[in-house]
């Protein structure tokens, strides 16, 4: 199992799934769900229609349709709301159900963006700490998954990680 840094667009990724940073309807957004849902084109919207929403901190897949990704896993992060509202525990369910549903579907490669850090407000280094926690948690129980990506697509979040990549 490996895991490894891309700084680039996360729905340029050829890789099982790529996991959607989304709101709870799952009816598209700004920041990373627009790019992912403008990439994969009209037909993820009417599969999302059907899911019912997503609960914070769960997650639902989907198929990539026009994206390399053949696969989107979406899940809802938290709203950052100072750090006592438990969002800590849900952005760390983000990761870990969004792995587990990989897992479940036999999926070799999975790719995060940096979940909650934009819009919802989380602030970087506190959220990459718990998304390269549980990730190398997950690792020792990893069955079908090979490969964990960190798409970082800012310059702050990809030098973050790199040096908690390095440290751990
Ligand atoms: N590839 C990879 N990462 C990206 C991309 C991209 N194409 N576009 C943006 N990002 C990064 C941002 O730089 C940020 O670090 O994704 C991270 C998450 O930011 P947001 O997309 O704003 O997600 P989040 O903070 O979880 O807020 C979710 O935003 O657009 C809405 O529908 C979405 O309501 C939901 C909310």
């Amino acid at each position: 199992m490996r895991l490894r840094l891309d700084a680039g667009d996360i729905t340029q990724l050829y890789v099982d799934a790529i996991v959607n940073a989304a709101k709870k309807s799952l009816l598209g957004g700004g920041g990373v769900d627009g790019a992912i849902h403008r990439a994969a084109g009209p037909e993820l919207l009417e599969e999302c229609k059907t899911l019912g929403g997503c609960e914070t901190g769960e997650a639902k897949i989907t198929k990539g349709y026009d994206l390399p990704a053949k696969h989107v896993i979406h899940t809802v992060g938290p709203v950052w709301h100072g750090g006592d509202e438990n969002e800590a525990e849900l952005l760390a369910s983000c990761y870990m159900n969004s792995l587990q549903l990989a897992e479940q579907q036999g999926l070799r490669s999975i790719a995060f963006p940096c979940i909650s850090t934009g819009v919802y407000g989380y602030p970087k280094q506190q959220a990459a700490a718990i998304a390269v926690s549980v990730c190398k948690m997950f690792t020792s129980n990893a069955q079908s998954l090979k490969e964990i990506i960190f798409s970082c697509y800012d310059d702050e979040s990809l030098a973050i990680y790199r040096q908690l990549l390095t440290d751990s």
